[in-house]
């Protein structure tokens, strides 16, 4: 039984569609179709973005870097599409939001609570937006405290919010503590390492069209779980734990770090939507050799 419990919400398996993965609301059905137990959607902005020069999303040989620019339709236009979506799936749908403006944020987190997500996945941290946008106010533990806070107080005290953090802070611990001050419910971590930049050396040219991108894929795992393992010991807050997890053993490493959900986006790119499956496969065949009946005994075991 793979079934874990988040903020009183159940989730069928712990492992969730990280945000931006898939990209237009369409393609959001894999999530459930191919055996997830959660899904985020990709994060929606004030205005329509039509995101990043292309290509946005390149393989290199330890995972990817992508520059999606936060593709998407707004949220005027775009909160209707998703009001649908979350009616249609069965699973926790996770609306993810995205603002450098503490007041930007109020409003799409109250535009999108009355479509009746699980949570709302405040995005602190996009990589790829800050000379256009600015810095994102995930980057200081005093922005992050007043996003989430002025979010918390316009949100009805049921709604459920989730910090979404960035590894590429000098105390993730410490950013995760002001979110929980403020009043956030949950963190998940980590958004991507970077950004970085691949050139194609035979074109003498960045292989990206924004030249720079955030960095995911089994190559920045270790850092993922250091995160989860530091923001553990720093707040009493649920985790929703991400970055590289391609296995199941990934998956068992994630939850003794510390985290009770486990998102699996990248391995996606890398390996196809089978994945799911087999990691859920593998999850129940760990459970049985090692005589456990359920998953959420796991969860911060590496710190006992
Ligand atoms: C984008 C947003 C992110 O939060 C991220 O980690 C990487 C890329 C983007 O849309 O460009």
């Amino acid at each position: 039984m793979l079934k874990v419990k988040f903020l009183g919400i159940e989730f069928e398996n712990p492992l969730v569609m990280p945000s931006g993965i898939l990209q237009e609301v369409a393609a959001h059905y894999l999530a459930e179709k191919n055996g997830l137990g959660g899904i985020t959607t990709k994060s929606m902005t004030m205005e329509p973005r039509e995101g990043n020069p292309l290509p946005r999303v390149i393989k290199y040989e330890s995972g990817i870097l992508n520059s999606v620019g936060l593709r998407n339709p707004g949220i005027a236009k775009g909160v209707g599409e998703w009001e649908k979506f979350i009616k249609a799936t069965r699973i926790p749908v996770l609306a993810s939001v995205f603002a450098v403006k503490v007041a930007d944020f109020v409003h799409l987190a109250t535009e999108v609570e009355k479509i009746h997500p699980a949570m709302i996945e405040l995005n602190l941290s996009c990589p790829n937006t800050v000379d256009e946008l600015g810095q994102p106010l995930g980057m200081g533990v005093e922005s992050t405290g007043a996003a989430v806070k002025a979010v918390r107080k316009a949100l009805k005290p049921e709604t459920k919010i989730l910090a979404k953090l960035s590894p590429n802070v000098g105390n993730i611990g410490e950013v995760a503590k002001a979110a929980e001050a403020a009043g956030a419910d949950a963190i998940s971590a980590i958004n991507t390492v970077g950004p970085g930049m691949v050139i194609d050396i035979k074109r003498k040219k960045p292989m990206l069209g924004n030249i720079v991108g955030g960095v995911s894929g089994p190559g920045i795992r270790p850092v993922a779980v250091r995160c989860v393992w530091d923001i553990y010991n720093s707040v009493k807050l649920p985790i929703l734990g991400m970055g590289g997890v391609e296995t199941a053993n990934d998956v068992v490493e994630m939850m003794l770090a510390g985290a009770t959900l486990v998102g699996v986006g990248s391995a996606w790119y890398r390996h196809g939507f089978g994945i799911y499956n087999q990691i859920k496969t593998d999850l129940e065949i760990y459970m049985k050799e090692n005589k456990i009946n359920n998953l959420q005994e796991l969860v911060g075991g590496a710190h006992e």
